[in-house]
């Protein structure tokens, strides 16, 4: 059996972390899981079936409604998220969705939910999680931890440009202030906030092309791989 390991990217809002994950996945034969995806998914259901998630009990009951799993799109070559069986993927990056997720990613109820269903994923190991609590809270003990950011003015182009190409009325101005409430709320909620674990390694972006960071991230593998006891 090949060594395998868990590798976690967290960091801020759209700065590249499903890029690098996706393509360091596909470089490795690793699985690709984006846990913002998931948060998304459930915020989408709270949305579509009116549940009032400042209510204890409406989580509760909304939760157990909830089955979420993802699928390989052998078009696109992306893994996408379906939740209760229906391919939500075009809908959960919704600017609608983008405006509730991290509240309702604040919630214990929610995060225990995801968190559960994450480890359990990661059971077999040979996986790339991105998100935010991914290296502090749901795999601590990951032998590659990545957090990444970059300027968010280069955050804000890069997601305003994604969006348009969906949405042409969305502004520029929405983009921006969106990214910026995210980050707050994932950076100060009581639950798993937004942080850099210790031994996470900084990658900042901002000046990186695609491949840069892919192959900064491969180097970093495997001098990981190399370190890991055979199984
Ligand atoms: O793609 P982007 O970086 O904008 O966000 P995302 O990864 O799709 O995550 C959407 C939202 O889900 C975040 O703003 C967080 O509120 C929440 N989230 C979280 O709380 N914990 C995670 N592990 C992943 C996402």
């Amino acid at each position: 059996m090949p060594k395998k390991i868990i590798i976690t990217i967290d960091g801020f809002s759209s700065c590249g972390k499903s890029t690098l994950a996706r393509q360091l996945a596909r470089s490795l034969g690793y699985v690709y899981i984006d846990s913002g995806a998931m948060y998304r998914a459930i915020t989408l259901y709270f949305l579509r079936n009116h549940i009032d998630w400042s209510r204890e009990e409406q989580v509760k009951e909304a939760l157990c409604g909830i089955n979420l799993s993802f699928t390989f799109n052998e078009k696109s070559q992306q893994s996408e998220i379906l939740l209760n069986d229906e391919n939500v993927e075009y809908f959960i990056r919704d600017l609608i969705v983008a405006e509730q997720v991290s509240e309702v990613a604040a919630i214990g109820q929610v995060r225990e939910f995801a968190v559960r269903q994450q480890q359990l994923m990661g059971k077999q190991k040979g996986i790339v999680m991105d998100g935010r609590d991914i290296g502090t809270t749901v795999f601590p003990n990951a032998e590659l931890k990545i957090f990444m950011t970059a300027d968010i003015s280069l955050r804000v182009e890069r997601r305003f440009k994604e969006m348009y190409a969906k949405n042409p009325n969305v502004t520029i101005e929405e983009v921006k202030a969106n990214l910026e409430l995210r980050d707050y709320i994932d950076s100060n909620r009581e639950i798993s906030p937004l942080r850099r674990a210790s031994d996470a390694i900084l990658l900042d972006n901002s000046n990186l092309g695609i491949e840069e960071q892919l192959e900064f991230a491969i180097s970093l593998f495997e001098e990981r791989i190399t370190a890991v006891p055979a199984s």
